[in-house]
């Protein structure tokens, strides 16, 4: 441990105030944001890199690796010159380590620790995650945990009971596919670019949800897991049902019946999870939160609980989420992060 930037770290925590510039490189987007205080966003920059890969059909992690290297600099300045700040500014950085592409990752945590050390400030290591979780903090001031919450993105689906900053439980998980993931294959077979998830949500607008109905999984089981490979494969083999007996059927009402079988299993496990501990506070993030009929069914369920939305631009990747979870971070007293500091492809929430 670094004695020096601990006691810098500490300092911040005791003054419960720090205006944190934080970089996110997981997956495709680069992305640099300074937040004060954990809600307050002075800057929010992000160069999606959606259409280098589009042509791919999904995210090639060499290429997005060499164009983050390329672009931080510039979305760091960026970001800088949005908030109408210098480095001398900045109390602390802050890097997602982990989970995502190993290469995408490393280019973040490089640049954060150069940064960080050029710049003789405290730097902090964090969970993409939470920071989806946190994306709730920018968008509703006055949230505060507990809550039950539901991250649902390209590569998570989790019922997360998070008792207090920082302090979260598993309640449940995918056994399979993310649900992101299964939208942006489902897309594929519907012959949709990359990345799936709006564009079956548009496709899905003109058709019938009603149309095709497609088994639940775990029927009759009681855990709060989830399972979104039978779905998807369902649809694949009627889809392609369709196509060897050259039948004509309407696109629209796959996406819109798969959409429905996807946000079904979604909400109906989340609210089940509040029920089941009596929390009444429920709360979305990731990247399928920013879907609008998930978002919608949702907030049904206004009243009988309190139900918070991110913000649609924090939805997806982005960096004022981990520069809003490295505050609370701090606030719990995290240790500042050392030069040693690794990418951790697959880190878990605990
Ligand atoms: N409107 C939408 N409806 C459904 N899915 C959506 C929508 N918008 C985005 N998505 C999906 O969200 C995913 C991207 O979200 P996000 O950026 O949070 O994922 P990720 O960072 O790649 O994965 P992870 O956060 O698990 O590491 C993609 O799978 C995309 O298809
Ligand atoms: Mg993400």
């Amino acid at each position: 441990m670094n004695i020096r930037m601990q006691n810098k770290l500490n300092l911040l925590r005791k003054a419960g105030k720090a205006t944190i510039l934080a970089i996110e490189t997981s997956c495709d987007e680069t992305a640099a944001a300074i937040v004060r205080d954990g809600r307050v966003v002075l800057s929010n920059v992000l160069y999606s890199q959606i259409e280098i890969h589009k042509q791919y059909g999904g995210v090639v992690p060499e290429i997005a690796s060499r164009n983050h290297v390329e672009k931080l600099p510039y979305i760091v300045q960026d970001a800088l010159n949005k908030a109408g700040m210098t480095f001398a500014d900045i109390d602390a950085f802050a890097v997602t380590s982990g989970p995502g592409l190993v290469g995408a990752l490393l280019t973040g945590v490089s640049y954060a620790k150069a940064l960080a050390y050029a710049q003789d400030k405290p730097l902090i290591a964090v969970n993409h995650m939470e920071g989806h979780i946190s994306a709730n903090y920018i968008t509703h001031p006055s949230l505060e945990p507990p809550f039950m919450c539901l991250v649902v993105s390209g590569g998570h689906t989790n019922i997360i009971h998070v008792s207090d900053y920082c302090t979260y439980e598993v309640l449940g998980s995918t056994r399979d596919d993310a649900a992101g993931e299964a939208f942006d294959k489902v897309a594929r077979v519907l012959g949709l670019t990359y990345p799936g998830g709006p564009n079956v949500q548009r496709l899905a607008e003109q058709g019938d949800p009603g149309k095709y109905t497609f088994t639940k999984p775990f029927k009759g089981e009681d855990h709060l897991d989830f399972s979104f490979s039978g779905i998807k494969t369902a649809v694949i083999n009627l889809v392609r049902g369709f196509e060897v007996r050259k039948q004509e059927y309407e696109k629209a009402d796959v996406a819109a019946s798969f959409q429905k079988a996807a946000v079904d299993l979604l909400v109906g496990n989340v609210f089940e999870a509040a029920r089941r501990t009596g929390i009444r506070d429920v709360v979305l993030g990731g990247g399928v939160s920013a879907n609008a009929v998930l978002r919608e069914q949702a907030l049904k369920h206004q009243g009988e609980y309190r139900v918070y939305l991110p913000d649609l631009k924090y939805c997806t990747d982005n960096a004022a989420m981990i520069a809003s979870a490295a505050f609370y971070s701090m606030m719990k007293g995290c240790t500042a992060a050392d030069l040693d500091l690794n990418a951790t492809p697959g880190m878990e929430l605990l």
